[in-house]
């Protein structure tokens, strides 16, 4: 979709829709609805598993579901987009070997289950506007949405921390990803006009406006479809901790780059590139955040950039096309910065523009890169929206 198309339906529009799907899908009404949001992480990339800051939003496309209580312990999934469906005992909550997304359905399960809640059967229906691959969080938001869906479901009470927590060990046992807090974070506890500053060695978390009508966040997928659990993000957060226990600290968090000189001769060349940007990018966040304060975007364009080159350069997790759009939309007039976002290896860039000229670059952008790659890419405009929520329904609103 281009900047020129219809925008992403509203939430409460979608939410009616993925109920009428669930009524006709399972002849039953759904008694509770729930929506999570995709993320695009700002600036602060690599650091999370490294005990450094974040700053990401939730974005305006979300996974949405609908759901009602079983009584046979079964539970049952329908997507609504593809048709596909799964059945399984509550009981049996082992990882699938295929690739399939009820294994977060299962993660998310399994992790209540580990805080001793009884789990009676469901049925659910999702769809979903975040694109698949695209670095945006999509599998968060369905951990999210599951874990939202849940809690209101049952009644359980969870502080957004513990579900966060609850669903980032469902990325890493069941999808075999080993990833930071990050995403689940941001997908769960976002707000609305504000980014998220997540403290990942403490967990504190604080929020920084983000409403300047002079300013917007463009998202630029290049359609690579990213895949961590390939193994080079596994690699990358292996070489960091390998460095800090060279080191001799707990986390790379508790150097800063003050000590760089000093280590190069200490470590080798995978860790040195490592800790360079994992130090470095520590220290742009911060200064983003500063930035942010003092309203100079251009500063914090000035900081993406920044980024991105050490992404590309020192962690090598950047692309061909990720770098090709940095390096286009980091040149139009009317943009303070441009740099991947997420995990890498493929999915999206992040831009901040300037609003009167948004139109103009989500075109140069698309043209640019379709007389490259011969495809366009996906741009979209997003305002920072709030976490993932659940709300129960009336029937007489579905019927
Ligand atoms: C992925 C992971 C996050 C984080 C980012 C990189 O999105 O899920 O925890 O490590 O990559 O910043």
């Amino acid at each position: 979709m281009s900047t020129q198309d219809p925008p992403s339906p509203p939430l409460n529009w979608f939410a009616a829709r993925i109920a009428d799907a669930f009524r006709k899908h399972y002849q039953t009404p759904a008694t509770v609805v729930a929506a999570a949001p995709g993320r695009v992480n700002i600036i602060g990339e690599h650091v999370d598993y490294n005990g450094g800051w974040v700053l990401p939003a939730a974005i305006e496309r979300w996974i949405v579901a609908a759901a009602a209580p079983r009584e046979d312990g079964v539970v049952a999934l329908h997507d609504d987009r593809t048709g596909e469906t799964a059945n399984f005992l509550v009981t049996e909550l082992g990882r699938t070997p295929q690739r399939s997304w009820s294994n977060y359905v299962r993660g998310v399960l399994a992790g209540f289950t580990a805080l001793g809640l009884q789990l009676p059967g469901f049925s659910l229906t999702i769809s979903s506007t975040i694109p698949l691959g695209g670095g945006l969080s999509s599998s968060a938001a369905l951990e999210a949405v599951v874990a939202r869906i849940l809690g209101q479901l049952f009644g359980w009470e969870t502080t957004p921390l513990q579900l966060a927590k609850l669903c980032q060990r469902a990325e890493h046992d069941y999808a075999g990803v080993p990833c930071g807090l990050m995403d689940q974070a941001a997908v769960l506890m976002s707000r609305e006009a504000h980014l998220l500053l997540l403290d990942c060695a403490t967990e504190a978390v604080s929020f920084v406006p983000f409403s300047n009508p002079d300013w917007q966040i463009l998202i630029i997928n290049s359609g690579v479809a990213h895949e961590l659990a390939d193994g080079e993000y596994a690699k990358r957060r292996a070489a960091c901790h390998q460095a800090a226990s060279t080191l001799g600290v707990k986390s790379l968090r508790e150097l800063d780059s003050s000590c760089l000189p000093g280590i190069g001769r200490i470590l080798n060349e995978e860790m040195n590139r490592c800790v360079r940007h994992v130090l470095t990018e520590n220290e742009r966040t911060i200064q983003a955040v500063a930035a942010f304060g003092r309203n100079d975007l251009l500063e914090v364009g000035r900081l993406l950039n920044a980024s991105h080159a050490s992404l590309r350069d020192d962690y090598r997790v950047s692309c061909a096309e990720l770098d090709f759009i940095a390096a286009t939309t980091q040149q139009i007039e009317g943009v303070a910065g441009c740099r991947m976002t997420g995990g890498g290896f493929g999915g999206s860039a992040v831009a901040l523009v300037q609003s009167a000229v948004i139109k103009s670059v989500s075109n140069t952008v698309t043209s640019d890169f379709a007389a490259r790659y011969g495809r366009s890419p996906e741009i979209f405009v997003t305002r920072p929206a709030a976490g993932a929520i659940a709300w129960s329904i009336l029937q007489e609103e579905i019927l």
